[in-house]
């Protein structure tokens, strides 16, 4: 419950800490209405040794109650590519911690998230924020948990150009046939891909904004976003967009976006369109939507939410 006794949204976080991730986790733990109940390391932006130690980094350096679960290694089937060109070698070059003390729990994230689902009395909201590796999986492995899942809240795909290929977005061409399974589930889905992600451009003028907070949290993100500031340019982008920051965000403020429903589905063929997200606005295939599209950001109220939610942190 939170302040005013309304009930929290539970939630689980997948991640490939990656720059963007760790902001979204930021969010996720601090928001009063969200209950952040795990965090799942999944192989993206970096092997999964990386975005595993990345994302205990980041929980530990903000001391953060939350568990850990180490995912997917590599995708369900194609072979695996990281983006070491956009987060570095360690997948979240910029800033400097500690040395590392917090471990992951010893459950794998596809066996925890299948057991909290199917233990959870009330259903959870999902927010992948990598590639689909994970939630594919657990559907895959046990699809009774598509009834106790809320919705699932994801960054990935587009409706325009990809930027890994000139069709596909990165989370969803790192696993195409793990998004197949997840937007063919009928789960309510809620698409926030580069169409909209990149709206949300942390210019120099958010980074001072948010290291003026004076806490870890406000410089942790000036330290991630001084870093992708520069390797987004390659998309000729003024500054670095906080892509899956706008996932977490739709959970408690969707009233910061606008959407379209639309069939989504995920192209298979091995050729150049692999791991395109084809959304149909119109209808045209005849096929009920199964996502809402992210088209429309209120950038500046988003920027005072990430602000006010990074002054809660430590
Ligand atoms: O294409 C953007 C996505 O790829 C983001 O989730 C970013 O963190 C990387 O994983
Ligand atoms: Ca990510």
């Amino acid at each position: 419950m939170d302040k005013n006794g309304s009930r929290k949204i539970k939630t689980i976080l997948d991640c490939d800490v990656g720059h963007d991730d760790a902001i979204a986790l930021m969010l996720g733990a601090s928001h009063p209405e969200i209950d952040l109940i795990g965090i799942c390391a999944v192989a993206g932006n970096q092997v999964l040794k990386k975005t595993l130690t990345n994302t205990l980094h980041v929980v530990q350096h903000l001391d953060l109650d939350i568990p850990v679960y180490a995912g997917m290694d590599r995708p369900m089937v194609r072979d695996q590519i990281v983006a070491a060109e956009i987060h570095g070698e360690t997948g979240l070059d910029g800033p400097v911690f500690g040395p590392l003390t917090r471990k992951p729990e010893k459950e794998h994230a596809v066996n925890y998230i299948i057991r909290t689902l199917m233990e959870s009395e009330e259903k959870i909201t999902l927010v992948p924020v990598g590639p689909l590796s994970d939630i594919g999986m657990a559907l895959r492995l046990e699809p009774k948990i598509a009834d106790k899942i809320e919705k699932i809240v994801l960054m990935g795909g587009a409706y325009g150009l990809g930027n890994y290929s000139a069709a596909a977005e990165f989370n969803i061409l790192v696993d195409p046939e793990a998004a197949h399974v997840v937007f063919s589930s009928g789960i309510p889905i809620v698409m926030m891909g580069l169409d909209l992600t990149n709206q949300a451009l942390a210019d120099m003028s958010v980074i001072e904004r948010m290291e003026k907070l004076g806490n870890k949290a406000g410089k942790l993100f000036g330290d991630m976003m001084r870093f992708t500031f520069q390797t987004q340019r390659m998309f000729g982008l003024e500054a670095g967009p906080v892509h899956d920051v706008t996932a977490m965000a739709y959970v408690v403020r969707p009233d910061l976006f606008t959407t379209k429903p639309a069939y989504v589905e995920i192209c298979l063929d091995k050729g150049s369109c692999y791991g395109r997200t084809v959304c149909d606005f119109y209808g045209i295939a005849g096929k009920e939507p199964n996502a809402l599209v992210g088209t429309g950001l209120d950038l500046p109220r988003f920027w005072d939410f990430v602000e006010e939610n990074l002054r809660r942190l430590n």
